[in-house]
């Protein structure tokens, strides 16, 4: 069973039984509705996964343009879809908007496809938010399996079921929720994955930790360099690493579907770090922006009295033994900053709500609906 994760339900290898049975699982103690497998090279047999969560008459593969040449014949082949059913959009944040959902579900309206398909998603991030956002209204719903092929869709975008679109007034501005039917997780993509991407990923790993479990935290430090060195030789570190973010997001996600209270949490590093990524024109990764905001809100969260001393130094500490940046970029002054931050989506009457760690594994405002509010002198001070 070592490399399967299986929150609510476990799916064993059971030979005879169409390749898979599922079982319940209380060894994790999370409540996803949906099972998560994690196995390096379960990409090859993935049909067997997908048509158990999924059965559908037909499905459609949607991918993009670096994804789809190095693995969409693989999933087609196991799933069983015609090489016309992959669906792929141009590598890149640019597409996932509006005029990408409408041109996915018109060619899946032009081949027919009726409320009795399902969708594979096949990709990062964007992938799967855009493919999500299309299985959400597809005839008012048809039924999505997750096949992240980035660090950070593994770890973080394809559990939970926020799926959307970009628009011209921002990001992830017009979607849905809609939960998956499985997410099936082939670490081995990941010796593929560009070297700047996988940073991302290990910034939102490093996140995972600072908000729940301090020795995952330090699980994340240790591993990134034998990650780094080679997927393929660490792919036991792989796994854990995968395996424990996964466990700490939908254990929040779990208790907290639509945003309501304790899913703030996740939200550490990105009040800052979006405002760094936008002001830096996007020239900053997701990954570094976050990593430069984890460091300033750890920060803010001493200065304010409300982490405890060291925290700050640790967390800047673990983002530059991964590679990431822990300052703003020259030119970002505070008030630019402020003023950006002041527009987030979190934002309250103008004031910023931040989600603000106590400690390494703990997060601050458990009575405060899971965010705190800070003067903006100390930010200030922080940023200068
Ligand atoms: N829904 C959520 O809860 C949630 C959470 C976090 C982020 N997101 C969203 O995720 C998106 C970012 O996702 P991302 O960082 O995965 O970016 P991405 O999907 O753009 O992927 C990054 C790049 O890596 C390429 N790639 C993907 N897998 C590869 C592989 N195995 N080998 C080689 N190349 C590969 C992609 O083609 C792309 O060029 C953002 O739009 C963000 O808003 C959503
Ligand atoms: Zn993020």
């Amino acid at each position: 069973m070592q490399g399967w994760l299986t929150p609510g339900l476990a799916l064993e290898k059971s030979p005879g039984k169409a390749g898979l049975t599922a079982i319940p699982s209380s060894a994790i103690g999370t409540e996803l509705h949906y099972p998560v497998v994690v196995r390096p090279g379960s990409l090859q047999s993935i049909g067997d996964f997908v048509r158990h969560v999924a059965p559908a008459f037909r499905y459609v593969i949607i991918t993009d343009s670096h994804v789809g040449p190095l693995y969409s014949t693989a999933v087609a082949e196991s799933v069983g879809v015609d090489h016309d059913d992959i669906l792929a959009i141009l590598a890149g944040e640019g597409s996932k908007t509006r005029g990408s959902w409408g041109w996915l579900t018109d060619e899946m309206l032009s081949r027919t496809l009726g409320r009795d398909s399902a969708v594979v998603s096949l990709g990062g991030g964007v992938v799967g938010d855009l493919a999500g956002f299309v299985a959400a209204t597809y005839m008012r719903g048809i039924p999505i399996v997750h096949v992240p092929t980035t660090l950070l869709a593994m770890i973080d975008s394809a559990i939970g079921g926020k799926t959307g679109v970009d628009t011209p007034s921002g990001k992830n501005m017009v979607g849905a929720f809609h939960q998956p039917n499985g997410v099936l997780v082939d670490t081995q993509v990941l010796a593929t994955l560009p070297l700047r991407e996988l940073r991302t990923g290990f910034a939102e790993a490093l996140k995972h930790g600072v908000i729940a479990d301090e020795r995952y935290f330090d699980l994340v430090i240790g591993s990134i360099p034998l990650i780094e060195g080679s997927v393929d030789d660490a792919r036991d570190s792989v796994t854990a690493l995968v395996v424990g973010s996964i466990e700490i997001k939908s254990a929040i996600v779990s208790r907290d579907e639509h945003e309501g209270g304790l899913r703030k949490v996740l939200n550490f590093g990105h009040t800052a770090g979006h405002a760094a990524e936008i002001l830096s024109g996007f020239t900053l990764s997701h990954g570094e922006a976050v990593a430069i905001g984890m460091v300033i809100e750890a920060r803010i969260a001493e200065l304010a009295g409300v982490a405890e001393k060291g925290t700050a130094e640790r967390i800047r500490s673990a983002v530059a033994s991964a590679g990431l940046p822990v300052e703003l970029p020259a030119g970002l002054d505070a008030d630019r900053m402020l003023e950006v931050m002041r527009t987030d989506k979190k934002a309250r009457g103008g004031t910023i709500q931040y989600s603000l760690p106590r400690r390494i594994g703990k997060m601050a405002g458990a009575d405060s609906g899971w965010t705190v509010s800070v003067a903006d002198e100390i930010v200030r001070e922080v940023l200068t």
